[in-house]
């Protein structure tokens, strides 16, 4: 692998001064969380990305590092993945090892890592932008980073993230499959709430969804756009390791979204016994604003219950 030892963003095209820190100037604002696209970003060479930077944040980032054999099959439940396919190494092992032992590594939050946290607040200005820009709000919340350390021909499973999401590439090569997101033909309503719920995490893939893909040949320097409940799943490249980085976030728009699901998946649940179901998310006469507007009751209620009995009350905003 090629890194230079010094950071410098790439300058502006025409020399203004750019507009954005971490992505392309070309990036077009009204597309975020309607399709996928593909664009370049600007953090090729940045010290925290190193290799030299890496072996030192991931030993401290403690149960953030997770891993797992890598998958083979699309339909594998990635949720658990760190969980039901353990590659019985250590974490140091793992990587030393990451070209021949199908690995997959996920590191959440890098940014709570001292080197990575003025990127995080980059990319946090930058998603502040392009919300102003589109008008989804004025900042992002939940933003949180992921590393993404895998061996060639390593698979991700078919899921979606429930958040909007940026994935950049930094090493190796990938072929990416992003879904447009509020399809029903790849990812029924009720899966979408369940999923984004947590009730339900196992998704279901089918291969004849396929043709409703983007598909992106996704290289070092290049960044995707994956929707809000854009599915999409990962098979990487055989000449090298990946690597990559995301940052996950809401808008204001994303997250009203997410609080209706959650509030749906329990009414759908509550109703079912009496022959109901409440109108699907993002459908005529749904009444999402109501939903998300009790979402935080609920949530409220559910905090002290949780406190009352000792049970965790589940929390959407947690993992990945
Ligand atoms: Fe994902």
């Amino acid at each position: 692998m090629t890194e230079s030892s010094t950071f410098q963003p790439t300058p502006s095209p025409k020399g203004d001064e750019p507009v954005y820190a971490c992505f392309a100037d070309s990036i077009q604002p009204d597309k975020l969380d309607k399709t996928p696209f593909q664009f370049e970003h600007k953090l090729m060479g940045h010290p925290a990305l190193e290799l030299s930077n890496l072996a030192q944040v991931l030993p401290a980032l403690g149960e953030r590092v997770m891993y797992s054999k890598g998958m083979a099959q699309l339909g594998a439940n990635f949720d658990r993945a760190h969980i039901d396919h353990q590659n019985g190494l250590s974490i140091e092992e793992t990587i030393d090892q990451i070209l021949t032992t199908q690995s997959y590594v996920a590191v959440r939050g890098p940014e709570n890592h001292a080197s990575f946290k003025d990127l995080h607040r980059s990319m946090c200005d930058d998603i502040a932008r392009l919300m102003k820009r589109n008008g989804s709000g004025t900042l992002p919340t939940d933003a949180e980073m992921w590393l993404f350390i895998a061996s060639p021909n390593a698979v991700t499973p078919f899921h979606f993230d429930r958040f909007s999401n940026f994935l950049l590439q930094f090493r190796g090569s990938k072929q990416v499959a992003v879904f447009e997101p509020w399809n029903d033909e790849v990812i029924a309503p009720t899966q979408y709430e369940a999923y984004t719920a947590r009730s339900d995490r196992q998704m279901h893939w089918d291969d004849r969804m396929d043709r409703h893909a983007h598909k992106f040949n996704f290289q070092a320097g290049q960044a995707i756009h994956i929707p809000f409940l854009g599915g999409h799943y990962v098979k990487n490249g055989p000449e090298d390791v990946s690597i990559s980085m995301a940052i996950f976030y809401h808008t204001d728009v994303t997250r009203r979204f997410r609080q209706a699901l959650i509030i749906n998946d329990l009414l759908r649940r509550r109703l079912s016994r009496f022959g109901l179901a409440p109108s699907a998310v993002n459908s005529a006469g749904s009444m999402d604003g109501l939903k998300s507007g009790l979402y935080p009751i609920v949530k409220g209620i559910a905090n002290l219950k949780g406190r009352l009995t000792g049970a965790k009350a589940d929390d959407a905003s947690e993992g990945y």
